[in-house]
C-alpha cells in the first residue's frame, strides 16, 4: 500500500513581520515624511547646531511610532555607533521621573534607578551623551499622556531643559547635539497648546508634522506591501486585501493597526486550514468576530419584504460566483434576474433596484457596504460588499424565504 504524504505548505511564512514591533524596510505613503525627517536630522548631526525637535501628531494607527523607528534605523545606518538613541513610551512610564530614568539607562546601563533627582538625571543625560559620542536622538512616544495632571508641569520643565541645555551647559555646547522626535496623539494635541506657553513652544517645537488618517487606497497599498513580506509570493489575493482595507477604512477609521491585525489573523486561519491562498472568504471569517464588526441582527430579516430577500440572495450568489470582495450592480444583474424568475418576482428597473441596494446597506450597517464610485466612461458604478461569511448568510436567507413563501 502506498502511503501518500501530503506536505502542507504554509502561506504565512514570516508572521513576525506582521508584529507591531517590527519596522518594515519602507513605509508606503509615509516615505515623504521619512525622507524629510532623515534629511533634517542628518543635517543637524553633520552641522555645528546643537538642537532640533519635531513633533508628530496624528490619530491612532496612522504610523507615528513606526515612522519614528524607521527614521531611527535610517540614522543608525548613516552614523553607525556614532549616534545614541533613546526611545521611551511615556504611556508605559507614566511619570516624568520614570521617563528620565528610562532615557538615561538607555545611554548608560549602570545608572541607578533610584536616589537621583529629575535635575540630576537631566544633567547626567547631557554629560553622558557628551562623553560618549555627543549625538543623541531622543524619541518621546505618546508624550501627550504626560501633559495631563499631575505630570504636566514637570513635563514642561523637562522639555524646557531639553531645548535650552546649551544655555545652561555652555561648556558642553560644542560637544552636544540633541534631536528630539515627540509623538502626540491627536486627542492630546490641544494639551500642547494649553500647557506650553509661546516661548517654550517656540524653543521646544522646531517643526511639526501631522499625519492624516489612511484612506482605503492607502491601506490597500500598505497591506499589499506587508503581505509581500509575510506571505509566500502570490498567496494573498487582491480581493482579500481589498476587503480588509475597506473594513479598516470604514469601520476602523483608517487605523493601519486594525488592518495589519486582520491580515495576520486571516493568514493564521488560512495556515491552519492548509489553504494555498488567502482570499476574501478567509477575511470574512475573521471579521465575523471583530469587535468593530456589526452583527447580523436576525430580526432584521423579518422586516424585509420578499423582493429584498431575493435581491440579498442574488448579491450573495453573485459574490460567490465572482469570488471577489465586491460585485458591481452590472455583475449582479444576471443573478438577480434568474432569482426573480425562480421566486416569481418581477425584476425592478435600474433606479428602483439601486434604491433597494442602498436600503439594504442601511438595513445591514457594517455587514453590507454599498459604495458608489466616481464617474467612469460608463457612468457611476455601484459596488456591493458583504463583510460576513457568505455561506451562513445564504443559508439564513434561503431559510427565511422558504419558510415564508414556499410552504
Ligand atoms: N505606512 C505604513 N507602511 C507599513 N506599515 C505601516 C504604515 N503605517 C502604519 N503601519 C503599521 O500599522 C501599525 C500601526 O502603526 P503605528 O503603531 O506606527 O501607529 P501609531 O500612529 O503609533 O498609533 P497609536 O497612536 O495607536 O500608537 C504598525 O504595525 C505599523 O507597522
Ligand atoms: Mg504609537
Amino acid at each position: 500500500m502506498k502511503i501518500k504524504v501530503i506536505i502542507m505548505k504554509k502561506i504565512l511564512i514570516h508572521p513576525e513581520t506582521l508584529e507591531h514591533s517590527f519596522t518594515p524596510p519602507s513605509l508606503p505613503h509615509r516615505e515623504k515624511e521619512r525622507q524629510l525627517l532623515v534629511k533634517r536630522f542628518v543635517n543637524l548631526f553633520e552641522s555645528s547646531e546643537s538642537y532640533t525637535s519635531w513633533v508628530i501628531y496624528g490619530h491612532s494607527g496612522v504610523g507615528k511610532t513606526v515612522l519614528s523607528w524607521r527614521v531611527e534605523k535610517d540614522l543608525r545606518e548613516v552614523f553607525g555607533e556614532n549616534i545614541l538613541v533613546a526611545y521611551v513610551n511615556c504611556r508605559q512610564s507614566r511619570k516624568v521621573y520614570r521617563v528620565l530614568v528610562e532615557i538615561v539607562k538607555q545611554i548608560e546601563k549602570s545608572v541607578p534607578e533610584k536616589g537621583l533627582s529629575r535635575e540630576d538625571l537631566m544633567t547626567l543625560l547631557f554629560q553622558l551623551t557628551a562623553e560618549k559620542t555627543g549625538k543623541l536622538l531622543l524619541i518621546l512616544d505618546e508624550l501627550g499622556v504626560l501633559l495631563t495632571d499631575p505630570e504636566a508641569e514637570k513635563t514642561i520643565d523637562m522639555l524646557y531643559s531639553l531645548s535650552r541645555f546649551s544655555e545652561r551647559f555652555r561648556d558642553l555646547e560644542n560637544r552636544l547635539q540633541i534631536g528630539v522626535i515627540s509623538i502626540v496623539a491627536k486627542t492630546h494635541e490641544y494639551l500642547f497648546y494649553q500647557w506650553l506657553d509661546k516661548a517654550t513652544r517656540a524653543s521646544f517645537v522646531k517643526s511639526e508634522i501631522s499625519l492624516s488618517r489612511y484612506r482605503k487606497e492607502e491601506l490597500f497599498n500598505i497591506l499589499r506591501f506587508r503581505a509581500s513580506l509575510a506571505f509566500r509570493p502570490n498567496s494573498v489575493t487582491d480581493d482579500a486585501i481589498d476587503l480588509i482595507a475597506s473594513f479598516a477604512a470604514d469601520r476602523g477609521e483608517g487605523n493601519a493597526r486594525i488592518a495589519v491585525d486582520i491580515l495576520r489573523s486571516a493568514g493564521e486561519y488560512a495556515n491552519e486550514k492548509g489553504d494555498e491562498q488567502l482570499d476574501a472568504e478567509h477575511v470574512r471569517e475573521i471579521l465575523k468576530y471583530h469587535p468593530h464588526m456589526s452583527r447580523v441582527d436576525s430580526e432584521i430579516f423579518d422586516t424585509l419584504d420578499k423582493h429584498k430577500l431575493v435581491l440579498l440572495l442574488s448579491i450573495i450568489r453573485a459574490l460567490k460566483a465572482h469570488g471577489g470582495s465586491y460585485i458591481t450592480r452590472l455583475q449582479l444583474g444576471e443573478y438577480y434576474r434568474v432569482l426573480c424568475e425562480e421566486y416569481y418576482e418581477k425584476p425592478r428597473r435600474t433606479t428602483q433596484l439601486l434604491r433597494y441596494i442602498k436600503e439594504l446597506g442601511q438595513e445591514f450597517p457594517g455587514v453590507i457596504d454599498v459604495e458608489v464610485s466616481g464617474k467612469n466612461q460608463r457612468g457611476r458604478s455601484t459596488r456591493i460588499r458583504v463583510n460576513v461569511p457568505l455561506d451562513s448568510l445564504e443559508d439564513h436567507v434561503i431559510k427565511v424565504l422558504g419558510k415564508r413563501y414556499r410552504e
